[in-house]
């Protein structure tokens, strides 16, 4: 049950103010004896020229309900304290029976796209791509959650002049076994190779424009090595993709827009919004701002362009009523332009896009960089984080079955959810030995807790005891604590639905846990007597809501470990 949404409800049918405002005045009170919410009268005082401790009087009067042990006045509050018992166990009766479904709700409803992960064609996946993937696929479950389809969408960087330059690179230095053997280093190796060949030699420059102008022009070699770099990249891709477990539902990505382009540029035309400006074709974005180009004055068209066209053919093709792009923060003026060049267009659908930036990695403090040699390497990361996880388990827990998948859960839960747990926006320094740690504010630490659960009611089943499917009273603090967030959790899935935020639901599960970690050591759980049953029930409840919370995140949840 959702009490603070029936708070909203009872004061709304007695004060004349929207039900967002009446949830933002909403308070918890710190003293438990002033109830479990407050509604603060004040703001209603002016407009309604009475003071304040009357119109709390006022209100009180007016409502009542069973779903609360007591509606006070007191002073300018009015105040709701839950009936704890009765919390506790309509939370368990619910998640029970709901089990993996408990927190399922309507939000919204219809196609989303995600742009999300979208690394670039024969460069090593960046952190920043890490990233990426792995909000975007928290956010695409969340929204599956509350109603909405996603559609995860890699718009690949695929194509572009770097790829005239590359083939060049490998016509001169390339090697079919290498890059058969590592395919993105190798290739990666050639393109470097070229730009510091080109620097002396600017002949090659020209050669690169030369197989770009091929591979324009459809030239069978150009085409088929620039097709073979793909492949090959992408599934150097899906290897990272795979341990991460994430999947994508198309890999359309900049060149499959590439005669997509010229109809954007003729309606924009059309639409008298293109206007030259030192030989580029603009489009203004109003006054103090630099308009965006959408032709360059070598006649090649950009970035922008390219997202124009796939925004248009994804809305003809998917129909959405909304569509993220998951993209670093340093990309937001692009996204900026993108929507009001398609506000202008008249697509009143632009309101409906929303880049969902993130912050920045860097390492030691400095700006990760490929070229110059500031690397992280993922699959090393995630490599490290599988074998030190597989490392505890052989410590801890020796006769553990399916060691390897545990090792793997738990070694890339620990990354997934170390890249969750804070503020999309916020910055971090990348360290290693901080993202493989198990004890604290870690994914491994929510595992372990449901492990525990888990390990609880095998105990309990081994005795002959099962969570009980009708009695849920328990009226202890640490039960109390526990099913109060809970009954969160529905609340919860909503914010970070709406919020677009993956980490309201990292802070939840944490802080679960820990609630969950003191019931656990201080109450006897599997002691025989009347009410093992309710509790038993508890420990389901929990575990059913930490599995669920860390599916959302895109972490598996091992029942041992
Ligand atoms: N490939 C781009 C990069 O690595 C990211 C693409 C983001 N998506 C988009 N529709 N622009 O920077």
């Amino acid at each position: 049950m959702d009490f603070k949404n029936e708070v909203v409800e009872l004061i709304s049918s007695q004060v004349d103010l929207p039900k967002e405002k009446i949830a933002a005045l909403i308070e918890r009170p710190k003293n438990a004896k002033m109830g479990d919410y407050a509604f603060p009268c004040f703001v209603l005082a002016k407009e309604l020229h009475k003071n304040p401790v009357e119109i709390a009087k006022n209100i009180t009067d007016n409502i009542s309900s069973d779903d609360f042990a007591s509606i006070k006045a007191v002073g300018p509050y009015v105040n709701f304290a839950i009936d704890h018992e009765k919390l506790v166990s309509s939370t368990l009766k619910d998640v029970l029976a709901q089990n993996n479904h408990y927190g399922d709700q309507e939000v919204g409803h219809g196609n989303v796209p995600i742009d999300m992960s979208s690394p670039n064609i024969a460069k090593p996946m960046s952190m920043g791509h890490l990233r990426s993937t792995v909000i975007g696929n928290s956010i695409a479950k969340t929204m599956e959650k509350v109603g909405y389809t996603p559609i995860k969408i890699n718009y690949l960087g695929d194509y572009g002049t770097q790829f005239g330059k590359l083939i060049a690179a490998y016509k001169h230095w390339g090697n079919e076994e290498d890059v058969k053997k590592d395919p993105i280093m190798s290739l990666f190796h050639y393109y470097v190779r070229f730009h510091k060949e080109a620097e002396e030699n600017p002949e090659l420059d020209q050669e690169g424009r030369d197989w770009f102008k091929k591979l324009e022009d459809g030239d069978p070699e150009a085409v088929k090595l620039w097709k073979w770099f793909r492949e090959v990249s992408l599934a150097d891709f899906n290897r990272i993709y795979k341990e991460l477990g994430v999947t994508f539902d198309s890999y359309n990505g900049e060149a499959f827009f590439n005669d997509k382009m010229q109809p954007v540029i003729d309606e924009l035309k059309d639409k008298g919004l293109l206007y030259e400006s030192r030989g580029a074709q603009v489009v203004d974005m109003g006054e103090d701002e630099n308009p965006a180009i959408i032709v360059k004055s070598d006649g090649t068209s950009i970035y922008l362009t390219r997202d124009l066209a796939a925004a248009e053919w994804r809305m003809k093709e998917y129909d959405f009523v909304k569509m993220l792009y998951v993209v670093g923060n340093e990309q937001a003026q692009h996204f900026v332009e993108l929507k009001t060049v398609l506000k202008k267009m008249s697509y009143d659908w632009s309101d409906e896009i929303h880049h969902v930036p993130f912050g920045l990695i860097t390492q030691g403090g400095k700006k990760l960089s490929t070229r110059k040699g500031n690397v992280v390497f993922l699959d090393q990361v995630l490599k490290d984080a599988v074998n030190l996880a597989k490392k505890q388990i052989e410590e801890k827990n020796p006769d553990l079955a399916n060691q390897d998948q545990v090792a793997h859960d738990v070694g890339v839960g620990a990354v997934i959810f170390h890249d969750l747990k804070n503020d999309r926006l916020d910055n971090f320094d990348f360290d290693l030995n901080e993202v493989v740690r198990f004890e604290g504010d870690t994914g491994p630490y929510v595992q372990y807790t449901n492990a525990r659960a888990q390990s609880v009611l095998r105990k309990a089943a081994a005795m002959g005891e099962k969570p009980s499917d009708t009695d849920f009273a328990l009226d202890d603090d640490w039960a109390f604590a526990v099913a109060k967030d809970i009954a969160d959790f529905p609340r919860i899935i909503r914010r970070s639905a709406e919020k677009f935020e993956p980490s309201v639901i990292a802070k939840y599960s944490l802080d679960l846990a820990k609630k969950f970690n003191k019931y656990y050591a201080n109450v006897k759980i599997l002691t025989k007597d009347e009410k093992i049953g309710a509790r038993l029930a508890l420990v389901k409840a929990t575990s059913i809501v930490l599995t669920e919370a860390l599916r959302l995140l895109g972490v598996n949840a091992p029942e041992e470990m």
